[in-house]
């Protein structure tokens, strides 16, 4: 995800901004660019680690009072190359931005007629060019900029700094983070997305809430939201670095579970219009002659392709077939040039994965990636890539990588679907309705984490756990189980609810601990018949659904929903926690668990 640091005063800017995006980098990047205003722009971008950008400012000199603005670039509109890397500029304006433009297409199309040229194919590149417009039709700077944000639509933290005003950065705030440290003794500014690059420069900062804007001068702060001026007061930061980076959560895989509804909303953000699904990384040609997707993955990648086959054939009623890369590779498989071939991975390099990919490619096969790492070993040997923007995972066990390789493969459904003409209109527009609705659900509330908090205390032992569901829940139960073992080292299987009688019931006991996901949208009969089977055989029975269930031991309420995917992404959190409270209860690393890489290059 997108990074922001700026600096405004004496010190070396330079090694300021430099420093700040090396403490930036554990959120992930492709590209990163620094623009320093002294008498005049320097402005410095490449592709790649830092240390690109680094050597090619090794020359440049700071000397005396400057202002400075940096950023490092997850490649969203646009791959990840030098033009694209921010900071942008137009004649006489340099910006950094966070956050997606949704309505950039219009602003775009109006400057070009109005003669604007852009060197990018950013959202961004309209920011700065806007004001640059707006100024013409202003008394002031401040009188632009504040046009400029009035026009924008979408997610922004922006930085901007102007020719003509050298010790001066406006920024505004509209759904992504922006804190500001200053330091009033030496007259410093300091700005950054998140607080790890500000710990050790400033002790206290401002952390701006959506609709702030204004601007920084010496060590005066200039602040406005839509009631007009206000004054913010400064909060302490914390000391430490890591525990910043965790943003107050106690592990990363915590903070990314709770992240998830706003990773979610980025990889929805400008593929979801009004009444279709619109992907720019492939041409619909795609599909021609196409009668079969493949989908292809590995550990909990599989389980999303596995969970995305119900939605391809429900949804879009075309055939898919699901594959694990460590099987598909040796089976021999019988290949035919009308299938599509979608490889499914986190990080890009799993090892069986790549293998798999390569010998689709090689029998001619068309491809296409669902990755989270841009530049990565499977994104560049697909043909084609779809990116899930969920920004980079730390945490070992998988799960904001998890909700937005759902999300893709969800959108992508519903795109083959309209495409072949198997949805009407109406059918899209109500799988559009649930895609938007998808990031609410994701929304951790205080009382269903105290709930499954408290409730963990009675899972930490037993000789089994059994995650149940029917349907798309079938393979998040899969999914609940892989993430329980992993991280409690507790051994935990999923399974078809249906199943139950075909063998596993014999471990029945009430050692036996049955996690039963229970939506009320799809199969709710069935499934609670197979849950209360298990019950009369004494297993211990964890229920968790939006309607009540008597006999069950405990009992976790999911809220009423419409749609069973709204179900799946409530219940899909709920064993997330599950897992993680379960872990943490046991003193494991929840983070980095034993025996587990994060990117499995072997295979
Ligand atoms: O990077 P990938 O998605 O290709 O990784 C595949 C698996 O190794 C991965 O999902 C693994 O199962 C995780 N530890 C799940 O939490």
């Amino acid at each position: 995800m997108c990074g922001i640091v700026g600096y405004l005063g004496r010190e070396n800017c330079k090694d300021i901004l430099l420093d700040g995006l090396k403490e930036l980098e554990y959120r992930g990047y492709d590209s990163a660019g620094v623009t320093i205003l002294q008498e005049e722009f320097a402005n410095f971008r490449s592709v790649g680690k830092l240390d690109g950008l680094v050597n090619k400012m090794e020359d440049f000199q700071v000397e005396g009072f400057s202002t400075g603005i940096g950023h490092t670039r997850w490649a969203t509109h646009g791959k990840p190359t030098e033009d694209n890397a921010h900071p942008h500029y137009g004649s006489f304006t340099h910006i950094v931005h966070n956050g997606i433009i949704e309505n950039y297409i219009e602003i775009k199309r109006e400057l070009l007629q109005k003669g604007y040229s852009f060197t990018s194919q950013t959202d961004t590149e309209v920011i700065v060019h806007l004001f640059e417009e707006k100024l013409k039709s202003s008394e002031t700077n401040f009188e632009a900029f504040q046009k400029t944000i009035s026009e924008l639509d979408g997610a922004y933290a922006l930085l901007l700094i102007t020719k003509d005003e050298p010790h001066r950065i406006y920024f505004a705030k509209e759904g992504s983070p922006l804190i500001l440290g200053t330091d009033f003794e030496n007259g410093e500014q300091f700005f950054a997305s998140s607080d790890a690059p500000l710990i050790g420069k400033v002790k206290s900062v401002i952390y701006f809430v959506d609709g702030e804007f204004g601007f920084v001068e010496g060590e005066r702060v200039t602040l406005y939201n839509s009631t007009g001026e206000i004054e913010k007061i400064y909060s302490q930061l914390p000391k430490d670095r890591e525990v910043a980076q965790k943003e107050g959560f106690r592990y990363f895989m915590e903070k990314e579970i709770y992240e998830q509804f706003q990773v979610v909303s980025d990889t929805l953000m400008g593929r979801v219009l009004d009444s279709k699904i619109d992907f720019d990384e492939f041409p619909p040609e795609l599909f021609d002659g196409i009668n079969e997707i493949k989908l292809c993955a590995c550990g909990t990648s599989y389980h999303t392709a596995l969970a995305s086959s119900y939605l391809f054939e429900r949804v879009g009623k075309f055939r898919v077939s699901v594959e694990f890369g460590s099987e598909f590779r040796y089976k021999n498989p019988l290949l035919t040039k009308d299938t599509l071939f979608v490889a499914i991975s986190q990080s890009g390099e799993t090892a069986d994965t790549l293998a798999s990919l390569k010998m689709a490619k090689n029998s001619g096969l068309r491809t296409l990636a669902i990755c989270n790492v841009d530049n990565s070993s499977i994104v560049r040997l697909a043909d084609h890539s779809l990116l899930t923007r969920a920004g980079i995972e730390k945490g070992v066990a998988s799960t904001k990588a998890f909700a937005t390789q759902m999300v893709v493969l969800y959108m992508l459904s519903i795109y083959v679907g309209k495409l072949r003409g198997n949805l009407n209109v109406d059918e899209v527009l109500k799988e559009i309705q649930t895609l938007r609705e998808i990031p609410n659900t994701l929304q951790v509330t205080d009382d269903l984490h105290e709930k499954i908090k408290r409730l963990s205390k009675r899972y930490l032992h037993g000789h089994g756990f059994f995650f149940i569901g029917r349907d798309i829940f079938y393979p998040l139960a899969l999914e609940g189980a892989l993430k329980l073992k992993e991280i409690s080292y507790l051994h935990a299987e999923g399974y078809p609810a249906g199943e139950m009688k075909h063998g596993p019931i014999a471990l029945a006991d009430p050692e036996l601990f049955t996690i039963a996901l229970l939506p009320k949208t799809i199969l709710y009969e069935k499934t609670k018949s197979n849950i209360e089977e298990l019950g009369a055989r004494d297993s211990t029975i964890c229920v968790i659904s939006p309607e009540n269930f008597d006999l069950a031991d405990d009992f976790i309420r999911t809220k009423p929903h419409n749609h069973y995917m709204l179900e799946f992404f409530e219940m899909m959190l709920v064993v997330q926690l599950l897992s993680m409270e379960v872990a943490i209860r046991l003193q494991n690393d929840v983070d980095m668990p034993r025996n587990l890489a994060k990117s499995v290059t072997v295979e």
